[in-house]
């Protein structure tokens, strides 16, 4: 939809100061990059086609940064400890001019320009408060402090809300003004005696908290075709031991009927023929280069600690697994009748990622179809968010 609106004089507002602790980056959540702009940056594309003026408020200390990024035509506030307080900053920096203002989380970055201009058309027609709220999918409980029930609302009354929340400007500055609290600012003009509108909101106005919605907006941003798709391969082999005692550790599981293997740490050749395959898909070097042989840290390590470790590791360089596929090569154990139970463990080991496992023997050729040993061969498939 195309909404062709005459200019209003809107201040757009964008409290922008939070850490982002629940995402747990290096940097403020409003400079994490998601496909190639920062949050901010996609929150400031998507809503400047409506905006008169735009005030960011930042994390105290980072206000250059914010400013390097948009120059002139965004002005940078520092933000509060809160986020009502950091809005509360922003305001004393409107345009006075302006009639309008429309407050809007940074981490709501992919809120779209429509979704603004149907907020802002409310405004224009008389609303003085006007919010995008989508329906609720569960049944939703209000409770007491103990965790009981109190009562269930009808959930066809209930919507969860968005942002941008728009606003007349002067009811707004009054309501922060009133000593109010409230999660929103929609709450402070609820508290104030307004009417609130609700309007439909926007699955991509999601609220981008965790690494995993982080993911989830790449793919609302990126048609599948061009996902920056990454593949990656990986083998191991190890020799079965002569120590009868020796623990066969093989995909997770523990195979009490086969002796296990020499080697380093557990010798589960389907987890660090796995972890191989993660590290090269996402170019951070391989199982030996990240855990090293001489490290003691690892010498004893399960291949679910390894597995678990790496995925930590190209987590934090901002890739998601779409699937691993592993091959176990070798005359025993016989995979088959545990084959659930195998993709279990490694699925677990590794976020609850798409997994497979087949097996396979060699038909008596090499040191696998001699019943020397058992290798592995993996491969995973990793997407960059
Ligand atoms: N915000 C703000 N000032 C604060 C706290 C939050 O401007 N003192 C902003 C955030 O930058 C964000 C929005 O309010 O754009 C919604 O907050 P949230 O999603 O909770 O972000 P963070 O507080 O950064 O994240 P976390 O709670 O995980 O630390
Ligand atoms: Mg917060």
């Amino acid at each position: 939809m195309n909404h062709s609106l005459p200019r209003y004089p809107v201040t757009v507002i964008i409290p922008a100061a939070g850490s982002g602790e629940r995402l747990g980056a290096q940097v403020p959540k409003a400079l994490v990059p998601l496909v190639g702009r920062t949050l901010v940056e996609h929150a400031v594309a998507n809503l400047s086609p409506i905006a008169s003026q735009i005030i960011i408020a930042a994390p105290a200390g980072f206000e250059s940064q914010f400013s390097a990024l948009f120059g002139e035509s965004v002005t940078v506030v520092t933000g509060g400890t809160t986020r009502s307080e950091s809005v509360k900053k922003a305001l004393a920096a409107t345009d006075s001019e302006s009639k309008y203002v429309l407050v809007h989380d940074a981490a709501r970055s992919l809120a779209s320009t429509d979704l603004a201009a149907r907020i802002i058309e409310e405004l224009v027609a008389g609303e003085v408060a006007v919010i995008p709220g989508m329906a609720v999918i569960d049944t939703t409980k209000e409770i007491d402090a103990d965790g009981y029930v109190i009562r269930t609302p009808d959930r066809s009354y209930l919507r969860a809300v968005q942002t941008p929340q728009g606003f007349e400007k002067g009811a707004l500055i009054a309501a922060h003004e009133s000593n109010f609290d409230a999660s929103d600012d929609a709450g402070l003009m609820e508290l104030a005696g307004h009417s609130v509108k609700i309007i439909d909101g926007e699955e991509r106005a999601l609220k981008i908290t965790t690494k995993s919605d982080l993911a989830i907006a790449a793919r609302i941003l990126l048609p599948e075709n061009d996902l920056d798709i990454r593949i990656g391969i990986g083998t191991d082999a190890h020799a079965f031991s002569a120590d009868e005692l020796r623990p066969m550790w093989l995909a997770g599981l523990h195979w009490p009927e086969v002796v296990g293997v020499d080697g380093h740490s557990d010798g589960d050749v389907a987890a660090h023929a796995i972890c191989d395959a993660l590290f090269a898909a996402a170019s951070l070097g391989d199982l030996g280069s990240n855990f090293g042989t001489s490290d003691p840290e690892y010498a004893s390590a399960s291949g679910q600690r390894l597995l678990a470790e790496t995925l930590h590791r190209i987590t934090e360089a901002s890739f998601k697994i779409l699937n691993i596929s592993v091959q176990i090569v070798g005359n025993k154990p016989k995979i088959g009748p545990r084959r659930s139970e195998a993709i279990a463990a490694l699925s677990r080991s590794l976020g609850g990622a798409l997994v497979s496992v087949s097996a396979t023997t060699t038909d008596g050729l090499g040191f696998t179809g001699e019943g020397k040993g058992i290798s592995a061969i993996a491969s995973a498939l990793i997407t960059k968010f």
